[in-house]
């Protein structure tokens, strides 16, 4: 997957940019404490049983949601067993790589659309809807990006790059994330934009002219902004939340085309410091705003947990269900997407991997493709939900 050295500094920066490795959970001096975490969040009595074996997808179609999951191309492509069960479980597919900029742009003035053309296909071909992952972004740029793209064409590039992505999956994709990550206080820049090369470039309205790009093009897709690191009640979050709902307040006032919110939801197993009525409260802000929701990139890491799989399954298994419970209790959310399938392909075997050396089970299905309790936890909670 890594194609070469620049590419993996950029992907080291996002893990230590991401709040992801900043996080108390990650500091290996409070381990002690982590563990504690954990022990408080283990219950080895709580029933995860569910009724009957229906797919993830019946069971949020049941309630007016949607079910779906990231993959890659790569994966789909060379495991049957993986396919089948995307195929059963899943009512919508995410490109995981195959629409960002490094894998669409092999050259300024080339568009290669094969691998994500194959995933349109596939799903497609299998009754699945398609979803668009993302088409503005600071990670994952191609290597010329950086020579290439200045103040003075920045916006050319901008407009001709959605222009171009946007028509070709026009009627096939039911969602785009057309702004991802444009939040990011540490960056401790006024008005709390992350420091990407968008913003360097074109300042903070090149977000606005991004939704007005996409939907001048594709005026059926959805259109979504999407961001991380907003799930805890941590001062960090918390400053996140407030800025985010603040943007798409301007943005809904300014008239610009944009439907919803897409919340990552990249979850920290044993991690207490959840508050779900401030959560709530963010998630009917932000409906209130006549938005929908979207979580779409759900996971939860399991790097600090303990080794025994039994409890650390139940303890990722629990943070699906809490997390999900409080979520779904918002009727503007219509769709829950996972960041993967199983644990045979996750990013965090790469991203965030245990110190012990034993694999991540973040996932919903095991490396053998078997339903682990994370997969109760979802289904209890999807179907425990409201109707939309
Ligand atoms: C990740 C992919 O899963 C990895 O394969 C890739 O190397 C890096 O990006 N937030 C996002 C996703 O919006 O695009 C990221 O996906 C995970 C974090």
């Amino acid at each position: 997957m890594f194609k070469n050295l620049s590419v993996n500094r950029r992907r080291f920066l996002y893990i230590s940019l991401s709040g992801l490795a900043g996080a108390t959970a990650i500091i290996v001096g409070k381990d002690k404490l982590i563990m504690s975490h954990s022990q408080a969040v283990d219950n080895r009595n709580r029933d995860f049983r569910v009724a009957g074996l229906a797919p993830l997808k019946k069971r949020a179609a049941a309630k007016g949601l949607i079910y779906g999951a990231a993959s890659m191309q790569d994966f789909l492509l060379s495991d049957k067993n993986l396919e089948t069960n995307f195929v059963r479980e899943c009512g919508i597919l995410v490109p995981e790589n195959e629409l960002k900029w490094d894998a669409l742009r092999p050259s300024p003035d080339k568009f290669d659309f094969a691998k994500s053309d194959w995933l349109a296909q596939f799903a497609q071909r299998n009754g699945m809807l398609f979803r668009g992952h993302t088409l503005v972004w600071h990670q994952q740029l191609p290597q010329w990006f950086k020579e290439v793209v200045n103040p003075q064409n920045a916006e050319k590039f901008l407009v001709e790059h959605i222009t171009t992505v946007t028509k070709r999956y026009a009627g096939q994709i039911r969602a785009w994330d057309v702004v991802n990550e444009a939040i990011e206080p540490n960056d401790e820049l006024p008005g709390g934009w992350r420091r990407s090369p968008w913003l360097e470039h074109l300042g903070p309205n090149y977000i606005e002219l991004a939704y007005q790009v996409a939907a001048g093009v594709d005026s059926k897709a959805m259109l979504v902004y999407n961001e991380n690191d907003l799930e805890y009640d941590i001062p960090h979050q918390e400053a996140k939340r407030t800025l985010v709902l603040k943007l798409l307040e301007r943005l809904k006032s300014k008239g610009t085309p944009i439907h919803a919110l897409g919340i990552q939801s990249h979850l920290r197993g044993g991690e207490t410091r959840f508050n779900a009525n401030k959560f709530r409260k963010f998630l009917n802000d932000v409906a209130s705003l006549g938005l929908k929701i979207l979580v779409t990139e759900l996971d939860v890491g399991d790097r600090n947990l303990p080794a025994d799989l039994a409890r650390r399954d139940r303890i990722v298994a629990a943070c699906y269900e809490d997390y999900l419970s409080t979520v779904l209790d918002e009727r503007a959310v219509i769709e829950v997407l996972t960041w993967g399938l199983t644990d045979k392909y996750t990013w965090y075997s790469q991203f965030l991997p245990r110190s012990d050396g034993k694999p991540v089970r973040p996932l919903l299905l095991d490396s053998n493709l078997k339903r682990k309790l994370a997969w109760n936890a979802i289904a209890k909670a999807f179907d425990r939900a409201p109707k939309r």
